[in-house]
């Protein structure tokens, strides 16, 4: 039975959340193989609107085991608020589970997030300043403190000195800022361990050992394709990998068990934070499309930059991460608008381009060049079948299909679990 991953195909935002909602009962395990309390995942519920951040949408579904992956960098601050606003609302968070892999956020990478960006300047990333940049450096430097390690008294204090005898120069020296206490560090992690103890796993062998009993496994990936550090707009981009290949290293899932690749994708595009973006709208439609489609992060809360539809993104997207399947999102957006211009390639300096540019000053440098496809106006948030839909949002999605290298399986017409249109089955 499969494992499947979810990744969003462009820059955030494309309603991964809602995608791993609506496979829903057929699922046992939905695993978070990357990111942390960056994302913001909606899922809408009966009218019910929920928001999860560090948590996998899977938490919403009873019978699914939510994993947090050894991938994932975590804010215990911000997981227990999350399960506290959950449980008190009525979801059963008993049965998260988080590898012990899995790096912990301290308060000083926040600070060092904050202060970098400030440092940078004009060249600022525009990150969500939860500290995710810094906490996946040192996971990298191999200063980091993982799960397990707050678990042993002496190892903590020993890998948080490690760790702030570099930071305490750098804030210090470099940010002009106070350093960090050792016995504060301490001291923060403390009130968190016996409340973390239980939820912490061997998750790689619980998930590989539910694959062996043919059970059902969703990944669902944070961020997206464009902000991947090596295949996104870096140096614009997270400091993950949120394409499939990393869910496979952020859940200790192989390669040869992954079933489907599914790609997420809206029926325009959003960007938070700063970097390139060629179909972005300066325009009364950027405004409109903003508007239309609730186009504020769930995380921070800034307005999302809006553009159109780019296939040449879409095709890139599906070609790095092998996808299997498109989960078109947000077509309901589109309703009314008369002449809706899609993206198909770039001129890049007076040449066009068919596929994505090589280098980081042509993709700062494409123009989009534009194919225009007749809206259509009737209300498609009723919509259940392809056949329900006017003609022209038929026309526009077999277009996008043909140009974005992979079929598209699933139609969002609403934010609603119901507001799905299924041309073909993700879990067949
Ligand atoms: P994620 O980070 O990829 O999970 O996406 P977000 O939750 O940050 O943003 C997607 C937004 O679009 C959320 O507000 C969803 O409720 C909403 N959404 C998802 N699919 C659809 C859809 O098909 N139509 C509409 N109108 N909204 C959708
Ligand atoms: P979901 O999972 C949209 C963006 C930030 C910034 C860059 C780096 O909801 O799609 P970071 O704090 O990760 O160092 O910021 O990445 N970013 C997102 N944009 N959706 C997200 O998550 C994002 N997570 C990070 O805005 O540009
Ligand atoms: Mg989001």
């Amino acid at each position: 039975m499969p494992a499947i991953v979810v990744v969003g195909a462009q820059w955030g935002d494309e309603g991964k959340g809602k995608t791993t909602d609506i496979l829903g009962t057929s699922v046992d395990y939905v695993v978070k193989p990357n990111g942390g309390n960056n994302a913001g995942h909606t899922v809408v519920v009966g009218g019910e609107k929920y928001e999860l951040k560090l948590l996998p949408a899977g938490i919403l579904s009873p019978n699914v085991t939510p994993v947090i992956g050894n991938g994932v960098v975590v804010n215990l601050e911000a997981l227990f608020e999350e399960i506290e606003a959950l449980e008190s609302r009525g979801a059963d968070t008993s049965k998260l589970r988080i590898s012990a892999n899995a790096h912990l956020v301290a308060p000083y990478h926040q600070t060092l997030d904050k202060v970098t960006e400030r440092f940078l300047g004009k060249r600022a990333i525009g990150t969500t300043g939860r500290g995710i940049g810094p906490a996946y450096m040192d996971k990298i430097g191999r200063l980091g403190i993982r799960v397990q390690d707050i678990f042993d008294e002496s190892i903590l204090r020993q890998k948080i000195e490690g760790s702030l005898r570099q930071k305490n120069e750098l804030l210090v020296k470099v940010y002009n800022r106070r350093a960090v206490d050792v016995d504060e560090i301490v001291e923060y992690f403390e009130p968190f361990i016996e409340r973390l103890r239980p939820y912490v796993a061997e998750t790689e062998q619980l998930l590989n050992d539910a694959l062996d009993r043919d059970e059902v496994i969703v990944m669902e990936g944070g961020q997206a394709t464009m902000l991947d550090v090596d295949h996104g707009t870096y140096p614009f981009v997270t400091s993950s990998n949120p394409t499939a290949g990393g869910s496979c290293v952020g859940s200790g899932i192989g390669p040869t068990r992954i079933n489907r690749v599914v790609g997420i994708v809206k029926a325009y595009t959003t960007r938070v934070g700063a970097g390139p973006f060629p179909t972005e709208l300066f325009d009364d439609m950027g405004e409109y499309l903003q508007k239309a489609g609730g186009e504020f992060g769930v995380n921070t809360g800034r307005p999302r930059r809006c553009g159109w539809y780019d296939a040449v993104i879409a095709r890139y997207a599906a070609r790095v991460n092998g996808f299997t399947d498109y989960v078109l999102t947000k077509l309901d957006v589109l309703t009314g608008i008369e002449s809706i211009p899609v993206c198909v390639a770039y001129e890049v300096d007076g040449v066009r381009q068919d596929e994505m540019p090589t280098s980081q000053t042509e993709f700062h440098h494409a123009k989009p060049i534009f194919e225009y496809f007749e809206g259509w106006a009737e209300d498609i948030t009723g919509a259940r079948t392809f056949d329900d839909l006017p003609v022209n949002a038929q026309k526009y999605v077999l277009a996008l299909e043909e140009r974005s290298g992979c079929r598209m399986s699933v139609l969002g017409v609403g934010p609603d679990r119901e507001q799905s249109i299924v041309r073909h089955d993700l879990l067949d």
